[in-house]
């Protein structure tokens, strides 16, 4: 038996082409098996994680025995200037399947016969799945940093907006008064939670699935232990079937992207809507705003619009996703490929959609007298409900009691408050000369200093709370 660490003079695996296979086909594949079978387009940005885990697995290789100290050497030190390059633009070639071909390649001119030795006991199978997890740890971290800014962003307009007032809305109809931080805050939460999910994608992806090989697990004694530790994950993977086919790291990801998407549209829907004419509460400044072509007066909030539209993109990332996993046979197939377009997708998109919410959140001005203004008497209805409840009445009583009172002044064409005291009084014996003091806007705020409520003392308690959220 050849000894391993002899450095063979000359290298078979060095072709023109060089594919990473070939040898037991007789002829070149057909030009159209490599336009459908390319996936450099896409996985091209994987390289500094294929890099790094290559320098990983060449040093795990010399711990086994299996690579001499000085052909690790010359592996990693030629992987180093194949980063420089590849850093300094380097493109591929035409026989680049795909940025593992187009790597070693690369090494093959940079370390010479010993970069024949590096794939030895591994395969793309389980060097993908490990470099796609490598990305999506890094796209985690950076999603978590775009989230903190446009959490920053609400929660700098929302502490300036506790002392306004707007109407909360249910159905899309005036619902109660509410302070206006209160309503910001209220998209706050939501991002706290793909943050949090974010943490969980983290930690389900940071699983090594390198030294599963092709699908059976590596032929050579490598310590998997010490590989993770030099590669940063927290755990191996249990089986090597599973961890060559396993792609629910992707679905998990892109699951938070369509998440975190679904939340950008639904902040972007409150600012279109308040911000219309009809509504006027909120003004899009000058830096995030668009004309229209034909009408002049035209301010469009086009940065809401298209993160109202991303959800929709992002969204079918995550059924594309699904639907690839979904029926696969264990281990690879190469439908798998498809994993990386979906999840790319889905975070270039959010890396692009989130700082420019944050942006133009940041612009945002409010106007708090037609926030104000749009609160009438009627909302306040609930109040005065509950004001008959303090004073003995049973909630269903008082329900329908403001019912008959709404109804009176709806047809009197007056808002409730607008009712007079002797009319309220009529109502219920229990309704005394303080009846109207449940019906100001204030008092309605007041008594809402439940944890979690719209009342100031528990405002300022959630502010502060949003403030501990972003410093973890
Ligand atoms: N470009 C492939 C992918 O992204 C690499 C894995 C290829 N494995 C294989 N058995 N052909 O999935």
């Amino acid at each position: 038996m050849a000894n391993p660490h002899d450095s063979s003079p000359v290298d078979p695996a060095a072709d023109t082409t060089h594919k990473l296979w070939g040898g037991r086909f007789a002829s070149g594949p057909h030009p159209l098996l490599d336009a459908v079978n390319r996936s450099i387009g896409t996985d091209f940005r994987l390289w500094p994680h294929d890099v790094r885990l290559s320098k990983a697995w060449a040093r795990a290789l010399g711990r086994a025995g299996v690579l001499s100290a000085s052909d690790v050497d010359a592996i990693v030190e030629g992987l180093s200037r194949v980063a420089d390059r590849l850093a300094a633009g380097a493109t591929p070639i035409d026989t680049d399947e795909d940025i593992h071909t187009m790597i070693d390649r690369l090494l093959h001119e940079e370390a010479g016969a010993p970069a024949s030795r590096l794939h030895t006991g591994r395969s793309r199978n389980d060097q993908v799945a490990t470099a796609t997890r490598l990305w999506t740890i890094a796209a985690c971290e950076q999603l978590n940093l775009a989230l903190v800014d446009l959490q920053s962003a609400l929660l700098q307009q929302a502490e300036a907006l506790q002392d306004a007032v707007l109407p909360a809305y249910t159905h899309l109809q005036r619902a109660q008064p509410v302070s206006g931080a209160h309503w910001l805050l209220a998209h706050f939460w939501p991002l706290h939670r793909d943050r949090q999910r974010l943490v969980s994608a983290t930690r389900g992806t940071s699983v090594m699935p390198l030294g599963s090989g092709a699908i059976a697990g590596s032929a050579f004694p490598i310590d998997r232990h010490a590989l993770r530790e030099d590669l940063g994950f927290e755990h191996i993977s249990y089986n090597s079937i599973d961890a060559t086919g396993d792609r629910d790291f992707v679905a998990e990801t892109v699951f938070v992207c369509a998440m975190t998407a679904a939340h950008c549209s639904r902040l972007a829907e409150d600012m279109i809507v308040y911000g219309s004419s009809e509504f006027g509460f909120v003004k899009f400044g000058d830096q995030f705003s668009t004309g229209s072509s034909m009408m002049p007066q035209k301010r469009n909030p086009d940065v809401f619009e298209l993160a109202r539209g991303s959800g929709a993109r992002v969204l079918g990332d995550l059924v594309s996703m699904l639907a690839t996993i979904k029926g696969l046979p264990s281990g690879y197939s190469k439908d798998l490929q498809d994993d990386k377009r979906a999840m790319f997708n889905a975070v270039d998109l959010l890396l692009l959609v989130l700082p420019a919410m944050a942006g133009a959140v940041a612009e945002l001005r409010f106007d708090t007298k037609r926030m104000r203004e749009a609160v009438t008497g009627g909302m306040m209805a609930t109040d005065l409900a509950d004001y008959l409840v303090r004073k003995g009445a049973t909630f269903r009583e008082a329900h329908g009691v403001v019912g008959r009172l709404v109804r009176e002044a709806e047809q009197a064409g007056v808002e409730l408050n607008e009712l007079s005291l002797q009319q309220v009084r009529n109502a219920h014996p229990l309704l005394g000369e303080d009846a109207m003091e449940a019906l100001g806007v204030d008092a309605s705020m007041a008594v809402r200093n439940v944890a979690g409520g719209t009342g100031k003392e528990a405002v300022a308690t959630q502010l502060k709370q949003a403030h501990a959220s972003l410093r973890s």
